[in-house]
């Protein structure tokens, strides 16, 4: 058997098995008026929405495909947030969903994000910008301007160690854990000590929350 063929098949194992340990975390938007569309602070500004100059920036400067993907998840009513330079530069940038709604996840998954939680998903900070506290400023200018009150919701691998301790300078708090682990078409998930199979398709987040919050009930 060639390399080709057994490097073929090795990708081809890791699409149909494999596992995913995720850390999810909460905040809760501080209870000021919701801020206007940006917010300025030290040369650059954080932007949040779906329609607007700001987003057709992205999409004018993005290259085909990704300013497609932008185009869509706009249409779809998901929110790009992006944390910008006073010459229009995109530091960093992800996406604020607004539930009830249904985002990609992990595992080839899907996420139903119940109404009253706002979901942050897909944060990318550019690779020239990293390490200089952009994510942690985008982060915290998305939790000021979300509605007081609300349940925000994010998630990022137990191995991401930059992407967990941006959350966390942000002011999320660890709310508990997942592993998802794929088996072709089945997924096993283990949350709050339990396990629970389900078929491909979509999984709610409120299931996965409950589980991971019940555990730490427990540990408190
Ligand atoms: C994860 C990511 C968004 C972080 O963006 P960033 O703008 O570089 O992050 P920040 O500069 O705000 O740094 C956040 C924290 O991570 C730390 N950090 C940054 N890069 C790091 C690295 N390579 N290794 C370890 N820690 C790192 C910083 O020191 C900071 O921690 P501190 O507040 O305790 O000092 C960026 O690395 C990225 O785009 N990665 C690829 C996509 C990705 O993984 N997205 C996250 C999906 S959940």
């Amino acid at each position: 058997m060639t390399i080709r063929v057994l490097r073929r098949r090795y990708w081809l194992m890791r699409r149909l098995v494999g596992t995913s340990d995720l850390l999810m975390f909460r905040a809760v938007a501080p209870g000021l008026p919701p801020a206007a569309a940006d917010e300025s602070s030290g040369g650059s500004s954080v932007f949040v929405g779906s329609v607007g100059a700001h987003i057709d920036d992205v999409i004018a400067s993005a290259p085909g495909a990704m300013a497609a993907l932008v185009r869509a998840r706009a249409r779809m009513g998901h929110c790009l947030a992006c944390l910008r330079g006073t010459d229009g530069t995109v530091f960093s940038s992800g996406w604020v969903t607004v539930g009830p709604a249904v985002v990609p996840f992990e595992a080839g998954l899907r996420l139903a994000v119940p109404a009253g939680v706002t979901y942050l998903w897909d944060y990318v900070t550019e690779p020239n910008w990293r390490g200089r506290g952009m994510y942690r400023k985008l982060l915290m200018g998305v939790i000021k301007h979300d509605p007081p009150g609300r349940a925000i919701v994010i998630y990022c691998a137990a191995a991401n160690t930059a992407s967990r301790r941006g959350i966390l300078a942000a002011g999320f708090r660890l709310c508990g854990t997942v592993r998802i682990q794929r088996w072709g078409a089945l997924r096993r998930f283990t949350a709050g000590g339990r396990s629970w199979w389900s078929v491909a398709g979509t999984v709610d987040l409120d299931r996965l929350r409950a589980r991971s919050l019940e555990a730490e009930g427990r540990k408190a």
